[in-house]
């Protein structure tokens, strides 16, 4: 990842912005009417606009300026939990479940994730490439600058490396950060059925070639009834400590597994989904200092009925991330600021926190500290929106005021995004 300063970028320099920086002690960070100045793919200064004068005094000229006129500008989001590469859909299983057979009885009738292993073990590594592209242009016209990738639908070395691979290949093409999380251990896949803990050697066994391949950015393990044991889960984070990998959890999702305890043993970047976390799961992540990522498009699309402990997260001040956590079975979304919108009719967090979810808290989530708020020397990956105020961005839902999208010091337009078929 790049994080020196290139001369070859301009410095452009941004005023008469609402600014919410997520900076310093004010609500949102709020500046405003705000200026920033980018330099070389990083924020150089940010301030209230009748500061520039002096703020450019001792710097050279930008090359270019923009008068916002006091549309909003953000940090760029970060969709910071998605599986986004895979083959086929699941719509036919949508169906299936509005006909009453649910997300448990479908996947250990061997539907469920292992049909999407199927499909995506056929898949052509051009054709999962386009499908991903096209998903994350989706997410990126909303002013996501930031997107982790997991793998998951693989279940074999070749075809888990193939889609880390297309993954690290969405980050060199698209004007994106990606970073990839192996989920090896997400189902069990046929060939070991029954036999659990060979496959979760077999997963163990193939993290040093991904890493020494460049592939991978974290662990993660889906520890639930349906998914691993928390013995099992201990065994794949042992073999990621001992690559200095950074773990994280799909924890406590179906049911109380203590996985969230666990993952924060191990210093977890997160814990994801968390519905059935409990008073102890919440005091171990505040002790370690884990994200709480939380995915209202799972709770929506599974039609949960039991909500993440919100209060007691905020009681004990552990920093709350959200994300679409874009799959083909359990949250087919496209969409972040809906996601936001949901964080706070379900879940009810407030639209600050919501934002903070796809902004600072979700960078937390990656270990990225570059990024997530409007500071000098953060990365220059902001958003700027039609609109006033970022609690709007949680308010409206179905529609996209994302005027701009700047990564790493380069604007361009964003919108609708163009949806070909394959
Ligand atoms: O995050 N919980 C496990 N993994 C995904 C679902 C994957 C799928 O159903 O394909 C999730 O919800
Ligand atoms: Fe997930």
């Amino acid at each position: 990842m790049q994080t020196t300063p290139s001369p070859a970028r301009p410095g452009t320099l941004w005023r008469h912005a609402r600014l919410a920086t997520l900076d310093g002690p004010e609500p949102w960070g709020w500046v405003e009417d705000g200026a920033l100045l980018t330099e070389g793919g990083h924020i150089a200064w940010v301030g209230r606009d009748a500061d520039v004068g002096t703020a450019l005094a001792s710097r050279p000229a930008p090359q270019a300026e923009h008068d916002l006129q006091g549309a909003l500008m953000t940090p760029g989001l970060i969709d910071a939990h998605t599986h986004l590469v895979y083959g086929g859909d699941r719509a036919a299983e949508f169906e299936l479940r509005l006909q009453g057979a649910t997300y448990e009885q479908i996947a250990r009738a061997g539907g469920g994730i292992r049909s999407t292993v199927a499909a995506t073990r056929a898949a052509s590594d051009e054709s999962l490439f386009a499908a991903a592209a096209r998903r994350a242009r989706v997410l990126m016209a909303e002013g996501v600058t930031t997107l982790e990738v997991k793998s998951g639908y693989g279940l074999d070395a070749t075809h888990e490396a193939r889609c880390l691979a297309v993954a690290r290949r969405l980050g060199r093409e698209l004007p994106l950060t990606v970073r990839t999380t192996s989920l090896g251990a997400h189902a069990l896949p046929p060939e070991y059925a029954g036999r659990a803990d060979d496959y979760i050697d077999a997963v163990c066994a193939w993290l040093p070639a991904q890493q020494a391949a460049g592939l991978v950015d974290a662990v993660d393990v889906f520890c639930d009834t349906i998914g691993f044991t928390p013995a099992q889960t201990r065994r794949v984070f042992d073999a990621a400590r001992a690559l200095g990998l950074p773990v994280k959890l799909h924890a406590e999702q179906l049911s109380d597994q203590g996985g969230a305890a666990l993952a924060a043993s191990y210093r977890a970047l997160s814990c994801d989904h968390l519905e059935h976390l409990s008073e102890a799961g919440v005091a171990a992540m505040a002790a370690s200092g884990t994200v709480a990522m939380l995915l209202p498009g799972a709770y929506y699309f599974l039609r949960e009925t039991r909500l993440p402990p919100v209060a007691a997260l905020r009681a004990a001040g552990v920093p709350m991330a959200i994300a679409t956590d874009h799959n083909p079975g359990s949250s087919p979304a496209l969409s972040l600021l809906l996601m936001l919108s949901m964080a706070c009719t379900l879940f009810r967090l407030t639209p600050e926190e919501a934002f903070r979810g796809v902004t600072e808290h979700a960078a937390r989530a990656l270990g990225l500290a570059d990024r997530g708020r409007l500071a000098a020397g953060q990365r220059a990956d902001l958003a700027v929106w039609d609109a006033q105020h970022p609690r709007e961005l949680a308010y409206v839902f179905g529609h996209n005021p994302c005027r701009t999208v700047v990564q790493a010091g380069v604007a361009r337009a964003a919108g609708p995004a163009p949806w070909q078929p394959a």
